[in-house]
């Protein structure tokens, strides 16, 4: 095992907070605050915010991705957004599959798949989530769920693709609870995580894919988790909202 071989991402997912203006303040508080940071940082964002984000970001080493993409290039999809409009708008980084959209929107692993396939293509890095519920967990379904959500979430994705692809492992029932996985739980999510690519692509591939943990990650357990061998970085909610905590997470990723 070597984390060396694989880049920490730490990215903030606003989900649907902030407003045009309030995303140009926020993020002009945060440029000073995360300048220096020595992993990568992004900020996903809604998509009335994107311009205002890319905007403001400018300069910095602050990435903007959004929070979704639609699988279809183009056409009668009233309401969605496409990759190619994404990546024109100055997105580098898209939350796909999140746990909110499969719960509250009817995201399928199909689906995720599609999305995941639509971003790659269009130059766009998915940050695709993958995650168990309080119930399958204690089911003990945790490690066949997870190892099932990757690997359909990675279907027809080459293994050079998987140098754009980012995999964050959410376990549902710590997502905007304040109950966070102990370090233990997020690097043995991680690791099923990162056994299912290696299943797939074999072990050394697997070594340098970026896996994130995400669910209630803060200023204050940042640290302990992102220290753990397979945790590369932190997708953020909450936190990212506001500007000294998210720096205090960016900074504990880049020791
Ligand atoms: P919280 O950090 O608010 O628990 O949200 C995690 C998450 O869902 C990030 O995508």
């Amino acid at each position: 095992m070597n984390k060396s071989l694989r880049k920490a991402v730490i990215a903030g997912n606003w989900k649907m907070n902030n407003t045009p203006s309030q995303t140009t303040a926020l993020i002009n508080e945060m440029k000073p605050l995360l300048a220096g940071a020595d992993c990568e940082v992004v900020l996903c964002v809604p998509f009335i915010d994107i311009a205002a984000a890319v905007e403001a970001a400018k300069g910095s080493n602050i990435k903007i991705g959004a929070e979704n993409v639609h699988f279809k290039a183009s056409g009668a999809y009233t309401g969605e957004i496409s990759a190619e409009m994404l990546k024109e708008a100055g997105v580098e980084y898209v939350v796909v599959g999140h746990s909110e959209r499969r719960q509250y929107f009817g995201e399928t692993d199909q689906t995720v798949n599609l999305r995941s396939l639509a971003a790659i293509n269009a130059g766009l890095k998915p940050i695709i989530c993958v995650g168990e519920t309080l119930e399958q967990r204690e089911l003990g379904y945790t490690e066949t769920l997870l190892k099932y959500q990757t690997k359909m979430a990675l279907t027809n994705v080459t293994a050079d693709q998987l140098k754009d692809v980012v995999i964050a492992y959410e376990p549902v029932w710590a997502i905007g609870t304040g109950v966070t996985a102990t370090a233990d739980q997020a690097d043995e999510g991680n690791r099923y995580c990162r056994e299912a690519i290696a299943e797939v692509y074999g072990a050394d591939v697997a070594e340098t894919v970026t896996i994130q943990y995400g669910g209630s990650m803060n200023a204050k357990n940042a640290d302990e988790l992102v220290a753990k061998e397979n945790v590369d970085g932190g997708l953020i909610g909450g936190a990212s909202l506001k500007a000294e905590d998210f720096s205090v997470i960016v900074k504990a990723a880049s020791k």
